[in-house]
């Protein structure tokens, strides 16, 4: 049987190079030995992204993209159709959890300077993955056609009107029609289900390519490829499989716990992750009360309804997001992770971390004259995060950086 196997190997690797890929991907990839938590949410993200895959892909043999239906067919998909409440769920959570998992993904580049050189295109296209990630969810959400789908669309969609001149018909042309209507639910769909997801999967193998080709950081920013033992491999780094297979997989058993949780316990994540007025089916003639995005959008929508100017609201919004491509070139440290960084960068991260997360708090609650000044308060502390690193982060008492990585 193994004879047969390794023959049958050897046949493939003389016509395609599938043990040279394993090797150079897995097998023979030296990844530095001092990964810690933060280094999951990689994989994990990878996982989330199959998860979504695969749950989207039996959601759309039952799902109607019809505005006349689709409320219909998700109900139908609920009750109806055997195991399809969970796999409605799965794909619901699974959106939420995708960004909780991003978020940290960012996160952790933030704290160890994976940005930095030679990381950046990595980082820059780990940013059009978000941001691919984002039009995914928001459209993904307008699919249901209950309330929040049809006036969280209407209003996100009407902000393509601020833009002078072409603003107007460059609305009419994303929707389709005056207001948002079948011919948008259609071309969302066409969208989420293949233009999109094909897009994402690009990225995400130029992501991991990239990231193969200079060698993954870590939690000391230490470049391991600059010491090389006599074998030709860093001498602090380990193989992939199995060293890193092993922890990952215990990464995944740890991450489906907490998912199953949400998935069975409260599958709405508490009106975060579904919102209540979705149970109710779109009516173009009726408002919600209270309109707001899903939580994952909220620190965006924070700074939008902080500045009263509706142009200069939507400018401040998409900048917002911009900023984070630059970071590469804005951060002048020249050490990478935050075990060696000064107390001016921690204090700046620390105050970054809680105006991203009382934004995206604010977001989600109406737009009281109170909580409009806390979201320009913490606004302000986005952008001074950003906009003051170039001098913060020269003018910053750093530790001396370790030869080789640390083990702690
Ligand atoms: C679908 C979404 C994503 C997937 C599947 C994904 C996947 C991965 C994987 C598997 C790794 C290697 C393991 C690890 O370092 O944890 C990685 C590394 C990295 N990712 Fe992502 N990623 C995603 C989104 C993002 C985003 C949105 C950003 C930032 C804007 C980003 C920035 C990075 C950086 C800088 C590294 C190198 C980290 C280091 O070596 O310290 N990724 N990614």
């Amino acid at each position: 049987m193994n004879e047969k196997l390794t023959a049958l190997l050897g046949w493939i690797d003389a016509r395609f190079p599938l043990t040279k890929m394993y090797n150079e991907h897995v097998g023979q990839y030296y990844a530095p030995k001092n990964f810690n938590f933060w280094y999951y949410f990689g994989s994990l993200a990878l996982l989330v992204l199959v998860i979504q895959i695969l749950s989207g892909l039996f959601l759309t043999m039952h799902y109607k993209p019809d505005g006349n239906l689709a409320f219909a067919s998700v109900e139908y998909i609920m009750r109806d159709v055997p195991g399809g409440w969970i796999i409605r769920y799965m794909h619901s959570t699974g959106a939420s959890f995708f960004f909780i998992v991003v978020y940290l993904h960012m996160f952790r580049g933030l704290m160890y300077g994976s940005y930095k050189n030679p990381r950046e295109l990595i980082w820059l296209i780990g940013m059009g993955i978000y941001m691919l990630l984002m039009a995914e969810a928001f459209m993904g959400y307008l699919l249901p056609w209950g309330q929040m789908s049809f006036w969280g669309a209407q209003v996100i969609i009407n902000l393509v009107g601020a833009i002078p001149v072409i603003g107007e018909p460059l609305t009419l042309w994303v929707r389709g029609d005056y207001v948002v209507a079948d011919a948008t639910l259609n071309r969302f769909f066409a969208l989420h289900v293949i233009g999109l997801p094909l897009i994402l999967l690009g990225l995400v193998v130029a992501h991991i390519t990239a990231l193969h080709e200079v060698g993954s950081n870590n939690p000391d920013g230490v470049e391991i490829k600059k010491n090389k033992g006599p074998d030709g491999h860093p001498v602090d780094g380990i193989p992939f499989h199995p060293y890193y297979t092993v922890k990952d997989a215990f990464g995944v058993g740890v991450f489906l716990f907490f998912f199953c949780a949400v998935l069975f316990f409260m599958p709405e994540g508490g009106g975060y992750f579904i919102e209540a007025p979705n149970f109710i089916p779109a009516d173009p003639l009726k408002t919600p009360e209270h309109i707001a995005p899903v939580w994952y959008f909220t620190p965006y929508y924070a700074i939008l309804r902080a500045v009263p100017d509706k142009v200069l609201g939507v400018i401040l919004m998409n900048v917002a997001i911009f900023m984070f491509f630059l970071l590469p070139w804005l951060d002048r440290c020249k050490v990478k992770s935050i075990r060696y960084r000064g107390p001016i960068f921690k204090t700046a991260l620390a105050i970054f971390v809680i105006s991203f997360l009382g934004l995206g708090y604010l977001g989600t609650i109406p737009a009281t004259p109170a909580a409009t000044v806390v979201s320009r308060i913490l606004s302000i502390l986005y952008f001074a995060f950003f906009l003051l690193m170039p001098i913060y982060s020269q003018l910053d008492r750093t530790k001396p950086v370790p030869e080789r990585v640390t083990c702690k």
